[in-house]
């Protein structure tokens, strides 16, 4: 057995989990690779800091680590947030805590086990989106088939009805009841659409080209108030993917962003190779799998609040909105085995992120 009591650096750098190091008093001692980059920076700049300043308003944490230094207690799985540099997002981390007793003497302190939780936690939210969306796509395909049929008569009827007329004013009501009729009738298909998806019939796709299509057909229809600012990476090869799905994604992205800029306002859709931070070994960065096309608007934005159900069919505030665009285009973009990030601030505008694989798994 190897009997050197101290750190050892080699093994620790390995370990995706952060492993923390703290004296009796509980400031930072050591820290291996993984924490460094879950804070986003480098040992020298926290070894001898408080570790409970990673956790601001969290007594329970501090709670618990003086436990473990004065009792030797340990606790596991911690549900805990780990803040990192001022300004950067906090982490959802399970944390472990042990004493730590090299010579299994007294306690010289404690260990710290941080294991990263967003990722679990992003594949839990979207696991209950989707289970949402189709709990809604059963129930939908049941009532949408009942309500076709008498909507295709009552619309039959109206236009019959309206032939014969002669009074104008009576012609009028009859042309609400009809345009009333078709708008149901819409929303009845798309709600059979959401059920009734059919899997992507995967082609190469130019993105760059799709993108021009879109926004082309929303200039036609927008008007001069906006204006589409292109930002795209032209390295990007084609990507597998169903075009009439991804264009129904993209034209939902654009529409909404319009939508929430009734003045008019700037479109930024740009596309780049995903860059996103991750938590891996410095040494094996991951590589390029995805793409990620983002629509930002600098438009009324999105609260909190509304973040958390933005997905769930029928949540609209518009007063003619439909709620099923973005559904949608989350199951498209999961049938294509991507994601759909939303990034907002009230009053600031939004960033959609769609985040596209470069290759699918044959079947
Ligand atoms: N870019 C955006 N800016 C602000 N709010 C948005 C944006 N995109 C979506 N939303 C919000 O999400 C809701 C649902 O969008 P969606 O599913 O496309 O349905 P709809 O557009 O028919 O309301 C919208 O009503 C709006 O409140
Ligand atoms: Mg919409």
């Amino acid at each position: 057995m190897h009997q050197d009591p101290g750190f050892e650096p080699h093994i620790l750098s390995s370990i995706i989990d952060g492993v923390i190091l703290v004296s009796p008093k509980g400031t930072i001692l050591h820290a291996n690779l993984a924490t460094e980059e879950m804070l986003r920076q480098s040992l020298e700049a926290f070894r001898g800091r408080p570790v409970t300043e990673f956790f601001p308003g969290q007594p329970e944490v501090e709670a618990k680590l003086h436990d473990t230094c004065t009792r030797g207690t340990s606790f596991r799985d911690i549900e805990c947030r780990v803040h990192p540099r001022a300004g950067e997002t906090p982490l959802p981390v399970s944390l472990t805590l042990t004493p730590y007793q090299p010579l299994a003497e007294t306690i010289q302190g404690a260990v710290l086990l941080l294991r990263d939780r967003s990722l679990v936690q992003e594949l839990e939210e979207t696991s209950r989106q989707l289970d949402q969306i189709s709990r809604l796509g059963v129930l939908s395909l049941g009532i949408a088939h009942e309500i076709k049929n008498p909507l295709v008569a009552i619309s039959g009827s109206a236009q019959l009805l309206r032939s014969r007329l002669n009074d104008p004013d009576h012609r009028e009501c009859l042309d609400v009841v009809i345009k009333e009729v078709n708008r149901i009738n819409r929303m009845v298909e798309r709600m059979l659409g959401l059920a009734n998806q059919r899997p992507p019939d995967f082609k190469p796709i130019n993105i760059h080209r799709v993108l021009e299509e879109i926004i082309l057909l929303e200039k036609q229809s927008a008007g001069g108030s906006y204006h589409y600012i292109q930002q795209y990476d032209p390295s990007l090869p084609a990507i597998p993917g169903d075009e009439d799905q991804l264009k129904q994604v993209f034209l939902n992205l654009l529409r909404n962003a319009r939508e929430a800029m009734p003045g008019g306002g700037a479109i930024r859709v740009s596309t780049r190779f995903r860059s996103e931070y991750s938590i891996k070994t410095r040494q094996h960065p991951s590589p390029h799998q995805d793409i990620v096309v983002e629509i930002q608007d600098e438009g009324v934005g999105i609260s909190d609040q509304h973040l958390r159900t933005l997905f769930t069919p029928f949540h609209t505030t518009k007063p003619k909105g439909s709620g099923l665009g973005l559904p949608i285009s989350l199951k498209i973009v999961e049938d294509h085995h991507g994601k759909i990030k939303v990034l907002s601030r009230e009053g600031e505008g939004t960033r959609v992120q769609v985040f596209l694989p470069l290759e699918q798994e044959s079947p």
